[in-house]
């Protein structure tokens, strides 16, 4: 196995590397939640032109390959959040609506955002359940009350070290809606690993996989850090704030 740095105890691990290899070694039905950020393809272009739809379709055999494993690890009642711009979304719908069936769409409200058409002030995230059950009072399909990074999240979460860094609120938010404490949740797009911070917060157990080297980096130091901060009461705080755990 390669580059892989394993968080003490039951605290789970990320490794770096190409998710549709690293995740071979992941056995079935282990992970309760899958929650994940892919690449937004804003960097494809060809010939000095700006991507199209067309662009994306040189990504599908990757997820074809790819979506099954994630069905392959994730428990008969586990979950799937995926997100997405919306460039990205008529993509990604169409890929995981190949597999599995989708059962909602969110959006979060990020307060602000770039732009010189309209401002981009909501992120997409497609969800899926294995078998339809879930179920948590009060889960409303926009989220809002957590700032991203042009919004002031950089005040709970510290600098900005990964271009498209979610807010660690909001992944801990997810999480707490769709698993149990000891629970896997994993991140196959790990980026800066907020996915694991949150984890630890929430006290669950972190599987992230990240294919650069630089962000495989950040991730550890973020991991190192979160870790050695974290104590019954911060993860006691997170679950009350983002409401408690489905039935
Ligand atoms: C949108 S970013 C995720 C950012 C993350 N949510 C955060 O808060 O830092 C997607 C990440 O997927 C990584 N990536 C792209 N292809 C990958 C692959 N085949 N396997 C693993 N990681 C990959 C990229 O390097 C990038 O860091």
């Amino acid at each position: 196995m390669g580059t892989v740095y394993r968080l003490p105890g039951r605290g789970g691990a990320l490794w770096l590397g190409d998710c549709l290899e690293v995740i071979r070694e992941i056995p079935d039905g282990s992970v309760a939640a899958v929650v994940t950020d892919p690449p937004y393809f804003i960097g494809l272009n060809h010939n000095g032109k700006s991507p199209d739809m067309s662009d994306l379709n040189i990504a599908a055999p990757f997820y074809r390959q790819l979506i099954p494993q994630l069905l392959r690890v994730l428990d008969p009642a586990g979950s799937i959040y995926w997100f997405t711009d919306w460039r990205g979304y008529p993509f990604y719908y169409q890929m995981i609506s190949e597999f599995i069936g989708i059962d909602n769409l969110l959006v979060w409200d990020k307060k602000n955002g770039p732009g010189t058409f309209y401002t981009n002030e909501h992120e997409l995230v497609i969800f899926a359940t294995r078998n339809r059950k879930f179920c948590v009072k009060g889960a409303r399909n926009i989220i809002r009350g957590i700032s991203s990074f042009s919004s002031g999240a950089q005040n709970t979460d510290g600098p900005k070290l990964h271009p498209t860094q979610k807010p660690v609120q909001l992944i801990s938010r997810l999480i707490l809606d769709s698993t149990r404490e000891g629970d896997t949740v994993l991140d196959p797009f790990a980026g800066s690993s907020t996915t694991g911070v949150a984890c630890i917060r929430t006290g669950r157990r972190y599987a992230g996989i990240e294919i650069q080297e630089k962000h495989y980096r950040t991730g550890v130091a973020r991991l190192r850090e979160a870790w050695k901060e974290a104590g019954d009461g911060a993860r006691q705080e997170t679950q009350e704030e983002a409401g408690g755990v489905q039935s």
